[in-house]
């Protein structure tokens, strides 16, 4: 008798098909609160314009767009696991054509090798680590110090958590209302409060969602050796965040033998 194991595919790669690739744009800004907003803060944290960036989870390549024309000189590596995402971006970011390079890959590859001695000057991600492993995650900030040149700058925006179960509930209650408002604004459709809140748990579920606490997350980055490790900007549940890969240490200088 045969047996045939299956690999279990990760709920990321089920969520992020061709159903949701060709809306994603819309379904992003329709359900994330101030999803532009999150975007704005992480540009405006680059500390040095950036010549070589890597995005992971660059997803449509929404923040991929506004990297590329913030910063002229800049070439940018996309990575996602989705082909259909990275399809989207791929017609976005055309008009960049020789800056960017578009890499299918998932992030576990990225914890277990690769980019070492790129030297970026930046690493960035938005609303795409809280898919991961937490264990996944530590090793994943441990190889983006290692990927940076010094001085290099990592800039995570993500959903996170509060080790405060009530103020959780309340940011939770935020989302709902935030999202009732936005699909009437833009829509003119009236929710149903229970029912949005419903299906945003039933969405997290099936996307596999397993957000990190924030301040777990600074002192992962911390521990991986980041300074000036910070959280730069938070609304509600969704925090900017990151630090500097330390420049080189100064050789100890030599001690001066005498000559007698
Ligand atoms: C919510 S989207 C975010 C896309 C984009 N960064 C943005 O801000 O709109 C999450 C993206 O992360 C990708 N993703 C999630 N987990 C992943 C993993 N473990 N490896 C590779 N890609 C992953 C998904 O394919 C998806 O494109």
């Amino acid at each position: 008798m045969t047996t045939t194991i299956r690999a279990v595919e990760p709920k990321w790669k089920g969520a992020y098909g061709e159903g949701r690739a060709k809306d994603y744009d819309q379904f992003i800004r329709l359900g994330a609160m101030n999803y532009d907003g999150v975007l704005d803060a992480v540009l405006r944290m680059v500390m040095t314009p950036p010549e070589r960036i890597l995005e992971l989870g660059a997803g449509t390549g929404l923040l991929s767009e506004r990297l590329l024309e913030r910063f002229p000189r800049a070439s940018l590596t996309a990575v996602d696991g989705s082909g259909e995402m990275l399809e989207r971006a791929r017609g976005r970011l055309a008009r960049f054509a020789g800056r960017v390079r578009v890499l299918q890959r998932s992030f576990e590859d990225f914890t277990a090798s690769r980019f070492e001695d790129e030297g970026f000057d930046l690493i960035v991600s938005s609303f795409s680590l809280h898919h991961m492993r937490h264990d996944l995650l530590r090793g994943t900030y441990a190889q983006m110090r290692k990927s940076l040149a010094p001085r290099g700058q990592v800039l995570i925006a993500d959903y996170v958590l509060t080790p405060h179960a009530e103020v959780q509930q309340r940011y939770e209650d935020i989302w709902v209302d935030t999202r009732v408002e936005n699909v009437r604004a833009a829509l003119g459709k009236v929710l149903d409060r229970a029912q949005v809140k419903r299906d945003h748990e039933r969405t997290k579920a099936a996307e596999g969602d397993n957000p990190a606490r924030l301040d777990d997350q600074l002192a992962w980055l911390r521990a991986a050796g980041f300074e000036a490790v910070d959280c730069h900007w938070k609304h509600f549940c969704y925090a900017v965040f990151g630090g500097l890969k330390p420049a080189p240490r100064p050789e100890a200088a030599k001690p001066r033998i005498p000559c007698y």
